[in-house]
């Protein structure tokens, strides 16, 4: 298997067949030598800085219905709130002030931000912080919305697309919403300029292998700056409750490889892999990951953005989840920057 990372590293690519070898035969000693390569060609782009992103996750409204997910439109648990633009923009004046200089908007799909309101905030944030980035992850919209985002002054857009396998998009969520439109989008948002992340759960009920060989060709035919992959966690009152969460072990695995396949790309170790596992977050930087999105949102919120069952940091005061992060990349030797964090070419 070793040839195959070999190979991965030099080439950036795999063939179908390769992948399927390298995921099939994969054991620890081979993972240590993924992890290994994955870390050199990390270090030699971003060296041990970690980026911080300050997540702000501004509503739980959603109009979808993905299975998967604990804001759902059919969650009847879930106790719905939306921040106001005066409380984001709080959010982002204490983010400010611990050294965050990208702010991460992320919500369901929420009518009630049309692109006036979206756009008045964008623009509010912009002009008092000129100095950082704004990321969006607001789901799926018209190219025309995104160029109105785009205008305003958003630099950066998550949108995971999920999975890549048509038959398995449809068993994730309702018939009104497709894989199709999903890719759309992300290229829409890639030609009007945006820095763009996709990704996928990892262990989402009905995935295959072959799943995920599929979504490593599309990141790669996409080439994307970020991407954002954490296990699948099952949510109490979902249709797949009773699902088992993805593994640790194969998510640092893939982190390995989607950091040989796009050297550059901004990763983050994210936090359902620290929700599977105490060091979770570690383990992903170490897997070659080099991002982490501590979170900004006012705590009286945060048990109600839940996106799964156990989810972590949801009782803790942004000062105390910056400083349980710097403290965890400390200790495996990196450190966290005041730094906008942009891709690098
Ligand atoms: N509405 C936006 C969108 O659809 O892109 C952003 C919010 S959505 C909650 C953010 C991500 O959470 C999704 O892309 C999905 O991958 C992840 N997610 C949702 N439910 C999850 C679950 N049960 N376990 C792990 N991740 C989950
Ligand atoms: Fe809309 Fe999860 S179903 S955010």
């Amino acid at each position: 298997m070793k040839n195959l990372i070999d190979k991965l590293k030099k080439e950036k690519i795999l063939s179908r067949e390769e992948y399927k070898a390298l995921l099939e035969n994969r054991n620890d000693e081979t993972a240590e030598y993924l992890f290994a390569e994955a870390r050199e060609v990390r270090h030699g782009v971003y060296g041990h800085d970690i980026y911080m992103r300050g997540l702000i996750e501004f509503t739980n409204y959603c109009k979808n219905d993905c299975y998967y997910c604990g804001i759902r439109k059919s969650s009847a648990s879930s106790q719905r709130y939306r921040l106001t633009q005066e409380q984001l923009l709080d959010c982002c004046a204490s983010g400010y002030a611990l050294g965050f200089r990208t702010f991460v908007l992320q919500g369901g799909e929420d009518p009630y931000y049309t692109d006036e309101r979206m756009t008045d905030i964008i623009r509010a944030i912009k002009a008092q912080y000129a100095d950082c980035a704004v990321t969006l992850s607001i789901g799926e919209k018209s190219a025309e919305t995104y160029q109105a985002y785009f205008d305003a002054g958003a630099d950066r857009y998550l949108l995971r697309h999920e999975t890549a396998n048509n038959a398995h998009y449809k068993k994730l969520h309702p018939e009104a919403m497709s894989l199709a439109n999903r890719k759309e989008c992300l290229y829409n948002l890639k030609k009007i300029g945006f820095q763009v992340g996709c990704g996928f759960m990892v262990g989402s009920p009905h995935q295959t292998t072959d799943c995920i060989i599929d979504d490593l060709l599309f990141i790669k035919e996409l080439d994307p700056h970020m991407v954002g992959i954490g296990p699948f966690i099952p949510h109490h009152d979902t249709l797949f409750k009773a699902e088992a969460a993805g593994t640790m072990e194969l998510t640092l695995f893939l982190l390995g490889i989607i950091r040989l396949m796009l050297p550059s790309v901004l990763l983050p170790s994210t936090t359902a892999l620290g929700t599977i596992h105490p060091q979770g977050r570690e383990k992903g930087i170490l897997a070659g990951a080099n991002v982490v999105m501590p979170n900004l949102s006012p705590v009286g919120v945060r048990k109600k953005y839940m996106l799964y069952d156990n989810k972590i940091c949801t009782g803790d005061e942004a000062a105390e989840c910056v400083k349980c992060i710097q403290r965890r990349m400390e200790g495996i030797g990196y450190h966290t920057v005041v730094s906008r964090g942009d891709y690098k070419l």
